[in-house]
């Protein structure tokens, strides 16, 4: 049974694909569904999404901001392999769910536009991904059409976010006329062929370089002129760096046409490591081939309001997972029945009945377990707490019903313990006056639709303004709260924090009171 475990997470691959919107995520997601055939045709995917049933709220809010709030992970096979592929919605308007999947993950790959290079919300994602030493690997995308020098995107993928780049494939031909990559690894030239809108696999023609010399003339020149600069450096996809998040290899390609697809594809098999052995809160690694275990990153309530359903997704971390088998939840001591377990594809779900370290898993009617959970089957262990993130938007909130009163306090305990939005308190003024902070506007959308539908509290969320928050003490909050624009508030789990009206004079007390405890907010 162990030796079955250990076989299977080894060829597991579990990975999210980070990029600012617009990069390419969608398009790059369904060539790789469609190089692993597991779709007939590209364009699957957004078709499949615009046929979807509005089965709840959820989806309607969904279709109606045309954006993926479902995180859901998609699973298909690749050269013997597994992939898990779990999203990260790409919207501007995004949500700490976001992050949170990155939890998830043991790599990821980072779709840049290579006419525009590092974007904010790509550098957003990568911060995430660095304070987990992810191994990233790098995509520059739309290389088909005219872009930036790679060199110049090396550059700036090392100067911006400090991550060594190390090319592994290398374009032949100027971004518009793109012929084809050298594998800097074999020296193999491989050329592609467009097919109409990349509906179908791009026709690859291995070319010995020599040849390649012949045919391709000056760009093949340029392209060797340049793999020239990079053997000075010692640009080489190097492992160890690789896997301590320190180096990124880096692909070229497009994904529209398919060029280089295959190649990513690959890569993510060879190069992205299978699923580790998780590490406990004591800092102990969970053997794989132990007892099942694993943590919830995501809870999704309400996807189905006749229902009033309750999915937690949850990560594999040890053993085999069995459909119906019974897990216990650390944190209360509960047992908990997976009965229905499930796989989720946008709208549509299906029964799992068997998963492995890596996989990731839907526990429908999961009342009682909230994100970050661990769940154990003989073995007890408990996972270290998924980091909340720095909010950047912030809100009152109040009950538009003065008579549901308790109902919106009940609704605020529980959607800050579920983690839909932060609720900081006045120590003074308890839950009168709550703030909410998010990383992204639509956690307040959802949250004050939750409160309304699940708690029958309608509610009124009006957007404060704060422009930044750090951690702070007792002794320094008693020097802040002197100070205007200023408000000294405590999260759930009893932080006091401080909120400011201006980043300048954040940035001012700093400079004049370096004394002051205020400290970053990255994962607390
Ligand atoms: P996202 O999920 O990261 O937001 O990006 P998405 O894949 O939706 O792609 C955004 C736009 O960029 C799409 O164009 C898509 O066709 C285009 N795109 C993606 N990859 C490539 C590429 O390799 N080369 C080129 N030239 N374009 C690419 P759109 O006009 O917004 O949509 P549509 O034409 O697909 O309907």
């Amino acid at each position: 049974m162990s030796d079955a475990v250990l076989s299977e997470s080894r060829r597991r691959r579990t990975f999210a694909i980070i990029s600012h919107p617009d990069a390419g995520k969608t398009t790059l997601t369904e060539k790789f569904l469609l190089y692993a055939g597991a779709l007939n045709e590209a364009g699957a995917v957004h078709a499949r999404a615009g046929r979807r049933a509005a089965t709840s709220d959820w989806m309607e809010m969904e279709q109606k901001r045309g954006i993926s709030i479902t995180s859901t992970a998609l699973s298909f096979e690749f050269r013997g392999h597994q992939l898990n592929l779990l999203d990260t919605p790409g919207h501007r308007d995004f949500s700490e769910d976001t992050y949170r999947v990155l939890a998830a993950v043991d790599a990821v790959v980072m779709v840049l536009d290579s006419a525009k290079g590092i974007e904010p919300q790509t550098l957003k994602l990568f911060e995430v991904c660095r304070s987990r030493n992810l191994p990233v690997i790098t995509f520059l995308n739309k290389y088909d059409r005219p872009g930036r020098e790679p060199l110049e995107l090396l550059d700036e993928i090392e100067s911006q976010i400090g991550l060594r780049p190390t090319p592994a494939t290398w374009p032949v031909g100027i971004s518009g006329d793109f012929r084809g990559v050298v594998d800097r690894r074999t020296g193999e030239f491989t050329r592609f062929t467009r097919t109409t809108r990349g509906s179908a696999i791009a026709p690859e023609e291995l070319v010995d370089p020599e040849q390649a010399a012949a045919e391709e003339g000056r760009a093949w020149g340029h392209a060797m002129d340049e793999i020239g600069l990079l053997d000075a450096v010692e640009a080489h996809v190097d492992m160890p760096s690789f896997l301590a998040g320190e180096s990124t290899p880096v692909f070229v390609g497009s994904a529209l046409t398919n060029f280089g697809v295959r190649h990513l594809l690959d890569a993510v098999i060879d190069l992205a490591p299978a699923p580790p052995p998780q590490v406990d809160l004591e800092g102990a690694e969970r053997p794989l081939e132990v007892d099942c275990s694993a943590f919830v990153f995501k809870v999704q309530a309400n996807m189905d309001r006749s229902h009033r359903d309750r999915i937690a997704f949850v990560r594999i971390c040890s053993g085999r997972f069995e459909r119906g088998m019974v897990l216990t939840c650390e944190r209360t001591g509960k047992p908990f029945a997976t009965k229905y377990a499930s796989t989720v594809f946008g709208a549509e779900r299906s029964t799992v009945e068997e998963a492995f370290p890596g996989d990731v898993v839907g526990l429908v009617n999961a009342t009682g377990l909230n994100i970050g959970d661990t769940l154990w089957e003989s073995t007890q262990v408990e996972f270290p707490p998924i980091p909340r993130f720095a909010p950047e938007v912030f809100a009152t909130a109040r009950p538009l019903d003065t008579g549901k009163v308790k109902q919106f306090r009940k609704g605020l305990a529980q959607l800050d313990e579920e983690g839909v939005v932060q609720v900081l308190r006045d120590p003074q003024m308890g839950d009168a006056a709550p703030i909410l902070a998010a990383v992204g506007q639509l956690q307040f959308d959802v949250f004050a639709d939750r409160l309304d539908v699940e708690f029958n509290a309608p509610s009124e969320i009006l957007s404060a303004p704060y422009d930044a928050i750090r951690f702070t003490d007792e002794s320094s909050s008693k020097r802040l709260r002197e100070i205007g624009g200023i408000r000294i508030l405590q999260r759930g789990d009893g932080r006091l924090v401080a909120l400011f009206e201006s980043r300048y004079r954040l940035q001012r007390l700093e400079n004049d009171e370096p004394e002051l405890v205020l400290d970053h907010i990255i994962a607390g």
